[in-house]
């Protein structure tokens, strides 16, 4: 079951947490994976650590926020490896602030690339899955961007947006067997949520009827189960990896 071989994948955001995770699951099933982000040092170490694990890898240094860099790097994956049939748009980053407070290149810089970067990734990669008449696009979006949350107006507008975009970009590609899917994480333990302090995260776990925050591996079990011939039915849909904390 869910075997990717033969199946080259880009995964950005991979040099550590869930992209990482999400990178060495998809490996395991035997896809190619290229791993992408701004710091070249960390995606050598995930690649050699996927290689080791026998895993095939390689990496590109990309940066979300230029449209250029993201064009770029999909296609250094197609002339590399000769197509690209998994784009996990993975990346991204907060500047949480109160509404009142938020600075306008904190909005910007938000939507700049979890939005507008996952989109023009989309854009390059959809020619190429075109033509092969296959391919799979899966966007990690946010339970905060199905609920809302104070202080990430910012980072929810982007997350909700990304459902948005799947949603579009599932009907508009069907016809030519590319289906585009969101993954949609709960509290996961990664950097990302390390700077919250032991009581908030108690008081989260709390609202979690499966009492613990999410892991970077039960979010890439969701992302290789949307990546396989196994998910060729689901289109559109946003899978919510959140341990029941909140059930649409
Ligand atoms: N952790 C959670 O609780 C949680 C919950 C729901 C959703 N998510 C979502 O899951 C995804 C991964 O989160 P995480 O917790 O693993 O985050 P993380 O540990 O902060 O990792 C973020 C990754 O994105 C890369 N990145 C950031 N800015 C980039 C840019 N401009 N261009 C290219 N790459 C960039 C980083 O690498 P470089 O800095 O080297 O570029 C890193 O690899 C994010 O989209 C996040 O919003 C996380």
């Amino acid at each position: 079951m869910f075997d990717l071989s033969g199946k080259v994948a880009l995964v950005t955001g991979a040099s550590q947490g869930i992209g990482e995770a999400i990178a060495t699951q998809l490996a395991r099933q035997g896809a190619l994976v290229v791993c992408a982000a701004r710091t070249e040092a960390k995606l050598q170490s995930v690649v050699a650590a996927i290689q080791t694990d026998g895993g095939k890898a390689d990496h590109v240094v990309m940066d979300l926020s230029s449209s250029e860099s993201v064009r770029a790097a999909v296609a250094a994956v197609v002339e590399r490896h000769g197509a690209i049939h998994i784009l996990v748009n993975n990346a991204g980053i907060t500047r949480d602030k109160l509404l009142i407070q938020m600075k306008e290149e904190d909005f910007s810089a938000v939507i700049d690339t979890n939005l507008k970067g996952a989109w023009t990734a989309i854009q390059a990669a959809t020619k190429p899955m075109m033509k092969q008449r296959w391919g799979r696009i899966i966007n990690i979006a946010s339970v905060v961007g199905q609920m809302g949350n104070a202080g990430q107006s910012n980072y929810v507008a982007a997350k909700a947006g990304l459902i948005g975009l799947t949603k579009a970009v599932a009907r508009e590609l069907a016809s030519r067997n590319v289906t585009a899917n969101a993954v949609a994480p709960g509290y996961v333990e990664t950097e990302m949520t390390s700077g919250l302090s032991t009581d908030v995260k108690a008081e989260f776990t709390k609202s979690i009827p499966l009492g613990r925050m999410g892991t970077p591996a039960d979010i890439a079990a969701a992302v290789v189960f949307l990546a396989s011939d196994e998910a060729a039915y689901v289109t559109g849909q946003v899978l919510s990896v959140n341990g029941g904390m909140l059930m649409p």
